[in-house]
C-alpha cells in the first residue's frame, strides 16, 4: 500500500499520469503563444479549438463557448459579475443564490449587493439533506430577476441538486440559469440542453487535471462583461495568454473517469459510510443518502473536536478535511453546516473524498485508526 492514503479529492487531485504526459508535450515542444503566426502559435490555435470541442461535446453542448479561466473560483465571479455588470446601471438587477454554494458565489454576489448599483440578492435555503426545492425558485422569482445560481452538487457534504427542475423553471420565466459544476463535473451527468443551463463552471484540478485551469461554458447569445480587460482572447471574455499545458491537460482529464470508477467510488463509499454509522457510536452522515456525489463522505462524530481528529488521522499518513478546503482553518463551522443543522451545528464533522485512484484496502485501514482514534479523543 501507498504510505499516503489520500482522501481529500474534494480539496483536489494528484493529476493523472496520462494528463502529466499531455502538460509537458505543450510545455517543452508545443510552447507556441496561441497568438502567434508562426506555426507553433497556429499549433497553439488549434489545440485551443481542439479542447473546447472536447469539453462541449461533454456537456452535450452542441452551440455555445467554453471561456478557459485560472480558477473555478474565475470562472464562477465570471458567471456572476459578468451578467450583473453587463446590465445598465440603473436597471434593478435581482439575483437567487443558493445558501450553500461555495464561497466565491456567495462573496462575488454579497460583494455585487453592496456596490450600490440597484442590486439585490436572495439566498435560496435548503433542507436537512441540502437539498434545494425548486418550487422555492419559483416562489422567489422577480420580474427583474436576471440569474438563478445553484451549484450541481456541493462541495462539503456532496447533495446533488435538482438542477434540471430548477433550470426549467428559470427557462420558462425566461431567467439565466447558471450552475457550478466544479465538484460534479465527469462524475455526475450534465448536458446543457437536458438540464436547461445557460452557463456552466468546470474545474480541471478537480478531475485529475492540472491546477490554474478551469473553465466556463456559456450558451451563445449571453452577454457578459468581462472581469479581465487586455489582448482581447478568448473572444474578449477572458484577455491574458491562454495557458495552453493547463487546457489541454483539463481536455485529456475530461474523458478519465469511466462508468466502471465511478460504481467502484459509489461502492467504496456505500460500505464506508455503513461501517462508520454502524461501528463507531454517535455518529451521524451529513448530505443525502443517495442523492450525493460518488465520492463524497461527510459524517459528524458526536464530541469530537474536528481538526484534532484530521491531524491524528494525518500522523498516519491519512488526508482527510474539516468542511471544505476554504473552511479548514476557521474555528466555526462552515456556512453548509449551519445551514443543514442550524445552531446545533459544530466542529464535529469530517469529509473523506475518494478517488478513482482510492482502494478497499486505504479505506479499510483509514476506519482502522478512525475507530481508534474516535474512541481514544472520547476518553
Ligand atoms: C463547488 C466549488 N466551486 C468552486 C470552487 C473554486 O475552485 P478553485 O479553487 O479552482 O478556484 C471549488 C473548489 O473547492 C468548489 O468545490
Amino acid at each position: 500500500m501507498n504510505n499516503q492514503i489520500y482522501l481529500d479529492n474534494a480539496a483536489t487531485t494528484k493529476v493523472a499520469p496520462e494528463v502529466f504526459e499531455v502538460v509537458k508535450k505543450y510545455s517543452e515542444e508545443l510552447y507556441g503563444n496561441a497568438g502567434s503566426l508562426h506555426t507553433l502559435g497556429q499549433k497553439s490555435k488549434n489545440a485551443i479549438i481542439e479542447a473546447k470541442n472536447i469539453l462541449k461535446a461533454k456537456l452535450g453542448a452542441k452551440t455555445g463557448d467554453i471561456i478557459f479561466t485560472g480558477c473555478g473560483t474565475e470562472a464562477n465571479n465570471l458567471a456572476i459579475k459578468g451578467i450583473v455588470l453587463s446590465l445598465p446601471l440603473e436597471q434593478k438587477r435581482h439575483l437567487i443564490i443558493s445558501e450553500i454554494e461555495h464561497d466565491c458565489v456567495l462573496n462575488a454576489s454579497k460583494w455585487l449587493a453592496q456596490l450600490g448599483i440597484n442590486v439585490d440578492v436572495t439566498y435560496l435555503p435548503v433542507d436537512k439533506q441540502g437539498l434545494i426545492n425548486p418550487q422555492d425558485v419559483k416562489n422567489l422569482l422577480r420580474p427583474e430577476t436576471v440569474l438563478v445560481s445553484v451549484m450541481q452538487a456541493n462541495n462539503e457534504i456532496g447533495t446533488i441538486e435538482p438542477i434540471a427542475e430548477i433550470g426549467k423553471i428559470c427557462r420558462e420565466n425566461k431567467v439565466l440559469f447558471h450552475t457550478d459544476a466544479s465538484q460534479s463535473f465527469t462524475k455526475f451527468p450534465l448536458n446543457i440542453e437536458e438540464d436547461y443551463v445557460d452557463m456552466v463552471t468546470i474545474n480541471a484540478h478537480k478531475i485529475h487535471g492540472p491546477k490554474g485551469v478551469a473553465a466556463l461554458y456559456v450558451k451563445e447569445n449571453i452577454n457578459l462583461t468581462p472581469l479581465l480587460h487586455g489582448g482581447g482572447q478568448e473572444k474578449g471574455f477572458r484577455s491574458g495568454t491562454e495557458n495552453i499545458p493547463g487546457i489541454m491537460g483539463f481536455a485529456t482529464a475530461v474523458n478519465l473517469h469511466t462508468k466502471s470508477d465511478i460504481l467502484n467510488m459509489t461502492n467504496l463509499r456505500d460500505n464506508f459510510i455503513k461501517q462508520i454509522l454502524s461501528e463507531i457510536p454517535n455518529t451521524s452522515l451529513n448530505g443525502h443518502p443517495t442523492l450525493r456525489l460518488c465520492n463524497n463522505i461527510n459524517i459528524s462524530f458526536e464530541g469530537i473536536n474536528a481538526p484534532s481528529l484530521v491531524l491524528m488521522l494525518d500522523s498516519y499518513g491519512i488526508s482527510a478535511s474539516v468542511s471544505s478546503a476554504c473552511n479548514s482553518l476557521s474555528l466555526e463551522p462552515s456556512h453548509v453546516a449551519r445551514a443543514i443543522r442550524g445552531t446545533s451545528a459544530k466542529m464535529d464533522t469530517i469529509r473523506f473524498s475518494l478517488s478513482k485512484y482510492t482502494t478497499e484496502a486505504e479505506l479499510s485501514f483509514t476506519f482502522d485508526k478512525l475507530k481508534q482514534i474516535v474512541e481514544s479523543l472520547r476518553k
